[in-house]
């Protein structure tokens, strides 16, 4: 196996009395898919919150290339090659489509020719590269971001990290808010990614999903790493009761069974 490009070594994280995270070990490989799995709750976006320098850890260490880096804010992150889609939004709704793909890439980072803001360039690149992951109705790059739907911005997000080349990918349920022909887009996004040698974490309460793209696979369970294992290692009934926070979903659906048939097949009436 490769070494890994990013790991999270006994990392802890508190906020003020609430701990959130305990003794978190990971590590991500170029190439790779990790699917962070767990209920809701369990601290999946917190864990992306520190490798995107929204938070610092509490305590324990983020490795970057095996040496400690420390990520002081998410434009730092960034600065590092970690292209973030966070669980809600994160785009600017006054923004254009054009303007925001291109939105805080300096030239003197050496990501491009934009050293004055060429409009149309600009939207005919953005245009293009959220077409490419299936989005074709957006035509025009000088729509607000404002009026795109929630699968739409994401899909712009993604577009733009693939587009800029970033060394890692995070996504915090992308397919949560999407349709199924752009849920499958979003998954071949990630499977084209993987292939081009990124790292990418994948957040998502779709055993599905998660079976369909994960190489690796880490189920947190109240904050603490319930599980870690690679593709193979379980079927997908093991995975789907790791994911509900170890509940069995047979007895689940057991339980649902009972209920139903208690209400005499109808679903419970309001008092
Ligand atoms: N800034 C904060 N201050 C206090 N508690 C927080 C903070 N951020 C997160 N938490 C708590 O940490 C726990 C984990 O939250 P987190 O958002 O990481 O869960 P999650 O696994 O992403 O859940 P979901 O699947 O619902 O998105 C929750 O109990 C949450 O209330
Ligand atoms: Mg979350």
């Amino acid at each position: 196996m490769t070494a890994p490009i990013l790991s999270l070594k006994g990392v802890n994280k508190s906020f003020g009395p609430i701990d959130v995270l305990h003794d978190i070990s990971l590590d991500l490989r170029a190439g790779e898919v990790l699917c962070l799995l767990g209920d809701n709750g369990a601290g999946k976006s917190t864990v992306i919150r520190l490798l995107s320098g929204v938070h610092q850890p509490s305590s324990g260490s983020i490795e970057m290339d095996g040496a400690p880096v420390k990520f002081s804010s998410p434009r730092d992150a960034a600065d590092h090659g970690i292209a973030t889609v966070h669980q809600f939004g994160g785009t600017f709704p006054l923004m254009s489509i054009g303007r925001s793909f291109f939105v805080g890439v300096e030239p003197t980072k050496g990501w491009g020719p934009f050293k004055i803001y060429d409009r149309k360039k600009a939207n005919a690149i953005a245009v293009d590269a959220v077409q490419r992951l299936g989005i074709t109705r957006i035509t025009d790059g000088d729509r607000l971001v404002g009026g795109l739907s929630g699968g739409e911005r994401q899909s712009l997000a993604i577009a733009r990290a693939v587009h800029f080349g970033a060394r890692v990918l995070i996504l915090d349920e992308p397919t949560a808010a999407l349709g199924v022909k752009q849920a499958t887009h979003v998954l071949r996004i990630v499977n084209e990614a993987k292939r081009r040698g990124l790292a990418v974490i994948f957040i998502t309460h779709q055993v599905m999903h998660a079976m369909a793209v994960g190489d690796h696979f880490a189920v947190l369970i109240r904050g603490a790493i319930a599980a870690d294992f690679r593709k193979g290692d379980k079927t997908r009934e093991e995975i789907t009761d790791l994911m509900a926070g170890g509940a069995s979903m047979a007895t689940l659906e057991a339980e649902i069974e009972g209920y139903t048939t208690a209400q005499g097949g109808q679903p419970a009436k309001r008092a």
